[in-house]
């Protein structure tokens, strides 16, 4: 699941087609049609689905026709690689342990809104990236696996996003790995 850029969603693509990431991504699904992520899967050739939110009255709604989306394509587990969208139990609950969510701090610091924003201003001397599995409150689900990013006193929003983002491409296939290791288990 995706938004915007879509360059967490190519970094899992790109490890399985590399064999480092023992998965098959079968679908992106987006939610806004004009995103960069739609065109990412369509030059790495991965099946897209828009589901625009904008189509739907509430968030109970777009989250039953994500369900039934996941549900047609018969997926194991499903990432939000940058969904910047909150889900509801609909969604939560039809993937229990396998709705996993990457957010870019060290979470349980800076949760929410514009987490790299938070820790400039927080003057921390060390950010990073979390992924987690998904639950109700926002930010807030077990987490997996994190990577640490120091912020240098030169750092400004762009260049400390650009070195989490690099650090997410690593961290989010190994998270998922992780978290095929433990549903294959169950
Ligand atoms: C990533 O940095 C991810 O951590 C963040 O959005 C970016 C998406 O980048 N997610 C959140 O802030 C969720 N709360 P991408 O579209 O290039 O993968």
């Amino acid at each position: 699941m995706a938004s915007g850029n879509g360059s967490n969603f190519e970094a899992l693509v790109k490890a399985a087609k590399r064999s480092e990431l023992d998965a098959h991504i079968c679908a992106l699904v987006v939610n806004n049609p004009n995103c960069e992520a739609r065109r990412r899967a369509e030059r790495l050739g991965v099946k897209c689905v828009v589901h625009d939110h904008r189509d739907f009255d509430s968030r109970e709604k777009l989250d039953q026709a994500l369900v039934k989306t996941f549900s047609m394509l018969a997926v194991e587990g499903v990432v939000m690689a940058g969904w910047m969208r909150i889900v509801t139990s609909i969604l939560i609950d039809a993937y229990p342990n396998r709705l996993l969510n990457i957010h870019p701090s060290l979470l349980p610091s800076f949760r929410g809104l514009d987490a790299v924003d938070q820790a400039i201003k927080a003057r921390v001397p060390l950010t990073g990236c979390s992924v987690h599995l998904v639950e109700p409150e926002v930010d807030a689900g077990q987490v997996l696996a994190q990577a640490a990013v120091p912020i240098l006193s030169s750092d400004n929003h762009l260049t400390l996003s650009k070195r989490i983002q690099h650090q997410e491409h690593q961290l989010l296939p190994i998270a998922v790995a992780i978290a095929g290791e433990c549903w294959r288990s169950v």
